[in-house]
């Protein structure tokens, strides 16, 4: 095996499909791990998605239905719900939120005069008609943050599952019924992580090195 750091990381992790119930993610542990997803890069740098955090409860329990009641969703320590921007919220909120931070000073109004500009140029036109692709390139982002919650799990030594196997209409709806997000967000993919229940080691199936990756000369 390679020695390098990350490659080890990434022989190791697995999704786990059952976690140990009795186990609890340490606070400080969970907070490393939502600062390495907060600190995720996005298109335009984009500050278009945010999480919930579900640590096991009764309010939780109440999406195990729409999770398809998944051992990993119903056992995991927390699950990491991210919600995305609608591309309406995009468009009408996230845009000038994004440029407001990025450029504080007052005096950089053509700074944000021209991201604003760029970013109209390059989506308006794809999206306006087409909200629905807007919402999937909001989801994009989205995917980014979670690849790096799994590397930033396993190498904060908690085990951890991706689900994307849920209902995201029932899911969404769930959570505007609860007041937990706005009409014009959506939830996108959820990760769980806790201490895996002990299981049998499984290979990892990837692609031959050959086949997946082409150096072009
Ligand atoms: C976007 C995405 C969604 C996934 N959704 C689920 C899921 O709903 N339930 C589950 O048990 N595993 C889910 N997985 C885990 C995959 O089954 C797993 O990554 C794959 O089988 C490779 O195994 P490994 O992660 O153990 O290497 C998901 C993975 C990804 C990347």
């Amino acid at each position: 095996m390679s020695n390098c750091q990350i490659v080890k990381l990434m022989t190791n992790r697995y999704s786990a499909r059952v976690f140990d119930e009795t186990f609890q993610v340490p606070k400080s542990v969970l907070e490393s791990l939502l600062e390495s997803v907060r600190l995720s890069p996005s298109a335009y740098g984009a500050l278009n998605y945010r999480v919930l955090v579900f640590p096991r409860s009764k309010t939780r329990s109440e999406l195990n239905p729409i999770f398809g009641n998944q051992n990993n969703f119903v056992t995991a320590s927390e699950i990491i719900l991210f919600v995305a921007d609608r591309w309406s919220k995009v468009e009408s909120q996230t845009v000038d939120k994004t440029i407001d931070l990025m450029f504080p000073d007052s005096q950089d109004s053509f700074k944000k005069q021209i991201y604003a500009n760029n970013f109209h140029q390059r989506y308006d036109g794809l999206y306006k008609n087409n909200p629905q692709l807007g919402d999937e390139w909001s989801a994009k982002q989205v995917y980014i943050a979670l690849g790096v919650g799994l590397v930033a799990a396993e190498s904060l030594g908690l085990d951890s599952c991706p689900l994307g196997g849920f209902d995201e209409k029932a899911c969404t709806k769930w959570l505007q019924t609860k007041g937990l997000i706005a009409q014009d967000e959506m939830a996108v993919i959820a990760l769980a992580i806790g201490k895996a229940s002990p299981h049998p080691k499984k290979a990892k199936i990837r692609q031959p090195m050959a086949e997946f990756a082409k150096i072009i000369n």
